[in-house]
């Protein structure tokens, strides 16, 4: 059965993150696969999770089942954190979510709702998009195409090429946005750009397919959810795929949602229906333990606060990180302007450097990027930032 099976590639994200452990380099420094170090290296777990995890696991007395749709409280506390108390009560059950094995899961039942939907299958992501978006999506069924969005000559958003790209798509197609800490380039959109986006949507009658992974990494956990909020106030339907992994820490856990918002209670309804449809086609239904957590926590004024107030510090370490690199690469070197990295946002940004210098700091420094030279700005920290600053200049002056 197998015997004609050939050894895939490995995936350029989590392969890559393989390469680094297998690498025998003393000094070693890893930027490839987006998870959050502390100043000692380590990726810890929230103060907030491990009380929330305890709470759960003395309070919990069976193993049975959860329903299809999820834990309640996660739902609830997803909800809220994705549109906002305000947009929650005034939508009622025109917004429901359903509980999915992480941002991954969340996006593959996106894709076979859309698929459900017997509507247009072209999905258009950003150009570039988070690597896994293509096979994740086309896997489904999806055809994707992408939408002008990095500049590569000024190193942030072409705005302009945006909204003449976004302004051809066909009616009734599905545009894939990144609602904040676009991955990977880092580079973002303005709430005025925001608003122009959803207007062309609105105009072209585009559903909006919004995935949502850093909520917390870039302004606050407002600010990072104003597109979505927008949508969902002047749009029809807006599909959300939303994770756990980064903002609670909760990567291998498989954490995340499906939210869905549309103008009838009906419809939504008929919507969530065909995502556990799939689920149970698939997985059956989603596993427990990361969204009892953060459910745990979101149903509780006092984690919440706990929470909220570490995933701040975490946000302004990697300001500041994003800071300092750019300082820093500004000052060792004369070969590029490296502004632009501390202008981006999020967890990632591109170095904007030749494959050469990636193999080169990979080979010679042990200094993991990804080929498109994106780096992870969490895996930065107070003892290696000088580390690679030294190799990035010494690499580009030679
Ligand atoms: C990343 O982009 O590094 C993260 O989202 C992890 C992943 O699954 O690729």
């Amino acid at each position: 059965m197998f015997s004609d099976l050939s050894i895939l590639p490995p995936d350029p994200i989590l392969g890559l993150g393989q390469l680094y452990k297998q690498d025998p380099n003393p000094n070693k420094i890893n930027l490839s696969v987006g998870v959050y170090q502390n100043p000692e290296g380590i990726t810890p777990i929230f103060a907030a999770v491990k009380q929330a995890e305890q709470q759960m696991l003395a309070a919990q007395n069976t193993k049975t089942y959860i329903a299809q749709q999820g834990d309640d409280a996660f739902l609830a506390g997803m909800a809220t954190l994705l549109l906002g108390d305000a947009l929650v009560a005034e939508l009622g059950d025109r917004a429901g979510g359903v509980m999915t094995p992480g941002g991954c899961g969340a996006l593959r039942m996106s894709a076979e709702l859309l698929i459900d939907s017997g509507k247009s299958k072209t999905v258009w992501a950003s150009d570039p998009t988070w690597a896994n978006h293509f096979p994740l999506l086309q896997s489904a069924g999806l055809e994707l195409k992408t939408y002008r969005y990095y500049d590569a000559e000024t190193k942030g958003v072409d705005f302009q090429g945006m909204v003449d790209a976004l302004s051809q798509i066909p009616e009734g197609d599905t545009v894939l946005l990144h609602a904040c800490c676009h991955n990977p380039t880092g580079a973002n959109l303005t709430k005025v750009q925001w608003d122009e986006v959803i207007g062309i949507l609105a105009q072209r009658r585009l559903l909006p397919f919004i995935d949502i992974a850093y909520q917390g990494f870039g302004d606050s956990l407002d600010d990072d959810a104003y597109g979505i909020r927008e949508a969902v106030k002047r749009l029809p339907e807006v599909l959300i795929a939303a994770s756990c992994s980064k903002n609670f820490g909760l990567y291998r856990e498989r954490t995340g949602a499906i939210l869905v918002v549309s103008d009838t209670v009906e419809t939504t309804k008929a919507a969530l229906s065909h995502v556990m449809g799939a689920a149970r086609k698939s997985y059956s239904i989603a596993p427990y333990h990361g969204g009892g957590i953060v459910g745990t926590i979101l149903s509780d004024a006092g984690l919440t606060e706990m929470w909220k107030t570490e995933l701040e510090q975490v946000r302004l370490r990697m300001k500041s990180l994003r800071q300092q690199l750019c300082d820093g690469l500004n000052t060792a070197q004369s070969q590029q302007n490296f502004d632009f990295v501390g202008k981006s946002g999020g967890m990632f940004c591109y170095l904007g450097i030749s494959q050469a210098q990636i193999l080169k700091l990979r080979a010679d420094y042990g200094i993991y990027l990804l080929d498109s030279s994106r780096i992870n700005i969490a895996g930065l920290s107070e003892v290696n930032l000088p580390v690679i600053i030294d190799a990035v200049a010494k690499t580009m002056e030679s």
